[in-house]
């Protein structure tokens, strides 16, 4: 992971209605979103925003419908202007920039997927895919090979010359990305980009990405609702609530160590044993014990997969291996102890007591 920060967001408010500054004054003495919908008319879209989004890293923003993903996002290229706040991007407030330099962030720095496809019907597949690099006024037979072999990469070579429609769903959505990559921009913002696909396409189009990702290591915002996808993807998870962030941090971590009940309520039903991996549960840096150990695994390993080599027997150690090298100690009791969500567990045994 990079730490360099790309994007940073500091401060943000945005409000909807008449008067967004008269509520921002009531928001920062404390309204909440229900209170300022009710007594005051206003929407609450973002309550003081604070993310850094690293170079390089898949920062995934996640919450409830309703909660601002889209508004946040939104807010990175400015297609939304905050109520409060700074957005800083590569070191420049994007908030000063006038019109020209704002289409010129908008044109080459980022390129945006979204749900539903928006691909422009009457154009080919081809044009569709070639399309921010022909209005940035690059020579057509550049840009034709450039989506040429973007398509190829996500599979659709040889479909240049068809049009949207002629395309499934799973199709069209790889021509948004092949279409984000041609534009060439060091930054994709992807809200619920794979939301609307079937289980299966989904799950290649993610495949797709962290594939991809390896090789071209974008600055990458994306919106997802879906935690399994979230836990997949992120480098950085963001958990929105009401439009404020409730946790951040590196996925896992949240995982293991949720700050609030509604994480806590939010991360109850995942499979913890394909989603936790052993890197997270490790002793890192521990000698191997006295016993010895019963194998090898990988720090990169799911719980699941040494669970499976165990066979089911809790009383093994496995040495930890990164890379050729030995990073640290997995007993078997603790990965036993980390599949079961702790808050939860007090929770439930709570419930039984009354
Ligand atoms: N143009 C607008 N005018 C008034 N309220 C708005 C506007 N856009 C968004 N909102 C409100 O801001 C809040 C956040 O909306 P947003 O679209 O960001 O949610 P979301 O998390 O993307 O939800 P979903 O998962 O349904 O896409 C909601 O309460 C919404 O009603
Ligand atoms: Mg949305």
């Amino acid at each position: 992971m990079n730490k360099k920060t790309r994007i940073s967001i500091r401060s943000l408010y945005k409000i909807f209605g008449s008067d967004p500054r008269r509520a921002l004054e009531l928001v920062r003495k404390g309204v909440g979103k229900t209170e300022l919908l009710e007594r005051h008319g206003h929407v609450l879209g973002l309550n003081d925003i604070n993310v850094d989004i690293g170079s390089g890293d898949i920062t995934v923003i996640m919450g409830l419908s309703g909660s601002g993903k889209s508004t946040l996002i939104r807010h990175i290229n400015r297609l939304i202007e905050p109520t409060a706040g700074e957005i800083m991007v590569d070191g420049e407030d994007v908030l000063r920039y006038d019109d020209d330099r704002l289409r010129e962030l908008r044109r080459k720095q980022m390129s945006m997927v979204f749900q539903h496809f928006a691909l422009l019907p009457h154009r080919s597949v081809l044009d569709n895919t070639g399309m921010a690099q022909a209005v940035r006024g690059a020579d057509r037979k550049d840009y034709e090979r450039e989506a040429a072999k973007w398509l190829e990469r996500v599979g659709l070579g040889g479909q240049g010359h068809q049009y949207p429609h002629q395309l499934s769903g799973g199709m069209q959505q790889r021509v948004g990305i092949a279409r984000a990559l041609t534009s060439n921009s060091p930054i994709m913002l992807m809200d619920e980009a794979f939301s609307a696909l079937d289980p299966l396409i989904r799950t290649d189009m993610q495949d797709l990405l962290l594939e991809l990702q390896d090789e071209l290591h974008k600055t990458i915002v994306f919106i997802s609702h879906d935690l399994d996808e979230a836990m997949k993807l992120a480098d950085h998870l963001v958990i929105l609530k009401d439009g404020a962030v409730v946790q951040q941090g590196e996925p896992q971590d949240i995982l293991l160590n949720p700050n609030d009940p509604y994480i806590v309520d939010f991360i109850s039903d995942i499979n913890r044993a394909r989603v936790l991996r052993v890197r997270s549960v490790m002793e890192a840096g521990a000698p191997d014990p006295a016993e010895g150990v019963a194998g090898e695994v990988d720090a990169d390993d799911t719980l699941e997969s040494v669970i499976a080599r165990s066979g089911g027997d809790t009383s093994h150690s496995f040495r930890v291996m990164q890379n050729g090298q030995r990073v640290g100690v997995l007993n078997m009791q603790k990965l036993v102890r980390a599949l079961v969500p702790t808050r939860a567990a007090e929770g439930g045994m709570r419930k039984r007591a009354t």
